[in-house]
């Protein structure tokens, strides 16, 4: 009995369980047939039909039908995520871009206007700045959300959804969720905010708690954390998630798999301790980067350089949370210097992608077509480090040992 009401996340008195506590217990349980107290993947594309199903509406996703409309290891992963951001309900999909997909296509129709960060990931900006214009005559506006006044200036009578990304992938740019929020609110009460909180994930900031109306995560990166598995999730009312589950889940069918949910829900139980760890050490490094004569710039949100350091700290949910794993870097030296730089790395992969147990570094060079919605020292080339878990000094000495070795 006990164990059920922590795996529901309900406390046993009048004090709240903890972060730590509900990533262990929430989207557990023990298996009513076996007594296993570890879920199994439930991998059925089909369920067992009543006696008469005439009056299944088959495109439910309230009950076990079809894996589309939504499967046992989808829901316990939904459970924990929406508890963790602090919404009423969550949708767990197939990745983090058809969970921005499914926001965009659930609640933007033909004529509306969306306003959208100048820096998000690719697939958000290819969407909003052309599939969904071209295709499908939504309008759209790219503004710099680091400083609210532009959103302010960009709201127009149908304005009905504002997407902003913070940090922003790849420059971390930061947004300010609590005032934006306030004044597309003040502006329509109906227009819905939505933020992408990859880089932060709940443990760090909860843009729910800042006034936002709806959250995606890429599941794919933090949440998960080993990098084996694609999912992505919106956190809002479940009103919402309703619609985007008709939508999107089971009619554009963007359903996460069975055993990625599982992965997921696994690699979730270790979210805070792995943050804690990669906040850590990439305010380290980041630190490090600062003091090299070779290091043109640096962006992180946890240095004090960062143009919008006081927003950052502004919006850390706990204690213990920091300003994430991912950070942005130039060398002052050329295009073939700086992948000298990473051809001498030993410990640190050249790859893409961010949140996993290993640090993976990207070069991103000039000719990078979204270049002028950069700030200018962005415009030389520059990396985008994702921190991992390995010995911070480790990476230090990587980087300091790679400079060398490229005669930097
Ligand atoms: C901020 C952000 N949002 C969304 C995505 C897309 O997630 P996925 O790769 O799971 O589709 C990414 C991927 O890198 C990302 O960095």
């Amino acid at each position: 009995m006990t164990s059920d009401l922590t795996h529901q996340g309900i406390s046993f008195d009048d004090t709240p369980l903890g972060f730590n506590t509900l990533s262990i217990h929430l989207g557990n349980g023990v298996d009513a047939e076996t007594g296993a107290i570890r879920r199994p993947i439930t991998l059925a594309n089909a369920y067992a039909l009543p006696y008469d199903p005439s009056d299944i509406n088959w495109s439910s996703s309230d009950v076990n039908l079809y894996t589309r409309n939504g499967h046992p290891n989808q829901r316990y992963l939904e459970a924990k995520i929406a508890r963790l951001e602090g919404a009423e309900d969550a949708v767990v999909l197939a990745s983090g871009v058809a969970a921005l997909a499914a926001v965009f296509t659930t609640f933007l129709n033909r004529g509306d206007h969306a306003i959208f960060s100048d820096t998000t990931y690719i697939a958000a900006y290819r969407l909003l700045n052309q599939i969904l214009p071209e295709k499908y005559g939504i309008e759209t506006s790219i503004v710099d959300t680091s400083d609210p006044e532009n959103v302010a200036r960009a709201l127009k009578p149908n304005t009905k959804l504002v997407h902003i990304e913070t940090p922003a992938n790849p420059t971390l740019k930061v947004s300010d969720v609590a005032a934006i929020a306030r004044l597309v609110h003040d502006h329509d009460a109906d227009t819905l905010v939505s933020v992408d909180n990859t880089f932060n994930t709940p443990f760090n900031v909860r843009p729910l708690d800042l006034g936002a109306d709806i959250v995606v995560e890429s599941l794919t990166k933090y949440i998960n954390g080993h990098g084996d598995a694609l999912g992505g999730a919106i956190a809002t009312t479940k009103a919402r998630t309703d619609e985007i589950r008709f939508t999107a889940q089971v009619n554009y069918g963007g359903i996460i798999s069975p055993f990625n949910a599982w992965l997921i829900n696994r690699g979730s139980v270790t979210l805070p301790l792995r943050m804690r760890q990669h906040n850590a050490s990439a305010l380290a490094i980041a630190r490090h980067l600062e003091s090299l004569p070779q290091v043109r710039f640096v962006s992180y949100p946890g240095l004090e350089s960062h143009p919008h350091h006081d927003v950052a700290v502004s919006q850390l949910a706990r204690k213990d949370s920091g300003f994430g794993g991912v950070l942005a870097f130039g060398l002052d030296t050329d295009h073939d210097g700086h992948n000298r730089f990473v051809s001498k790395l030993n410990v640190i992969t050249s790859a893409v992608s961010l949140g996993h147990d290993e640090s993976l570094i990207v070069f991103l060079g000039e000719d990078d077509e979204r270049q002028y919605l950069y700030p200018p020292e962005f415009h030389r080339g520059f990396f985008r480090l994702a921190v991992g878990l390995e010995d911070t000094d480790d990476l230090i000495r990587d980087i300091d040992h790679a400079l060398a070795e490229a005669g930097l």
